[in-house]
């Protein structure tokens, strides 16, 4: 069964306030969007899997450690494309592979509309970013895409999640840990979140028009 992971943190709960609050502009809400998914990052990390090797100090040689396994980043177009530089300035040497799916905005469904995924050996653990998991089902087709190349241990990385999209990924892909600043109340009939953040791709990237 999926774990799921969500942060229990003053600093969450402050920069939270800022991302849903309507008054907050785009500069300051990609701000939130940077803090918030660092302070994530912080937290799905912290099993990953070191080896030691030795560093010279400038006075002695000490044990160093390094990631050992080949971390790949999924970011979910457009939203997820804000939490790719948190996750790169903890992991440098992150893979990032994009994502496209857009929902049907009469449907729900989503549309999968672009992946470059190769062909070669997949990485060894992936984190998807999306800052919203509504319904779950561009969450699904990212894991779906991803266990297509061969990747084994998937991680969900979302701000803000419903109830109803944890169900999807719990029932569908068990083996998917979920990580989540705040599950909220539910989803209402058109499928958004409440309370929720609004659009997270249109106050991210100014399109609200
Ligand atoms: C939003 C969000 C997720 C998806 C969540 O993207 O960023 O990708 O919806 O909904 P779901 O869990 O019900 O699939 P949107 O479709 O608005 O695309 P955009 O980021 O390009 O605006």
């Amino acid at each position: 069964m999926n774990e799921i992971n969500v942060l229990n943190h003053p600093l969450v709960d402050c920069h939270l306030s800022v991302l849903r609050s309507k008054q907050t502009c785009n500069a300051e809400f990609r701000q939130s969007i940077k803090r918030l998914s660092m302070l994530l990052a912080y937290s799905a990390t912290a099993q990953l899997e070191i080896e030691t090797y030795t560093v010279e100090t400038p006075l002695a040689a000490c044990a160093g450690h390094r990631l050992k396994k080949r971390v790949g980043l999924a970011p979910i177009l457009r939203a997820g494309v804000a939490m790719v530089e948190p996750m790169l300035e903890l992991i440098p040497t992150s893979e990032v592979w994009h994502l496209g799916m857009y929902r049907d905005e009469h449907t729900a469904q989503p549309v999968h509309y672009y992946s470059k995924l190769p062909d070669g050996a997949p990485v060894d653990i992936a984190f998807i970013l999306d800052p919203m998991l509504a319904t779950g089902g561009s969450a699904a087709m990212a894991i779906k895409a991803l266990v297509q190349w061969g990747v084994r241990h998937i991680k969900m990385l979302a701000i803000i999640a419903a109830p109803e999209g944890i169900e999807h990924l719990r029932k569908n892909f068990p083996d998917v840990e979920i990580h989540a600043c705040v599950v909220d109340e539910r989803l209402n009939e058109d499928h958004f979140i409440v309370p929720g953040l609004g659009d997270a791709g249109d106050r991210i990237f100014n399109t609200l028009g």
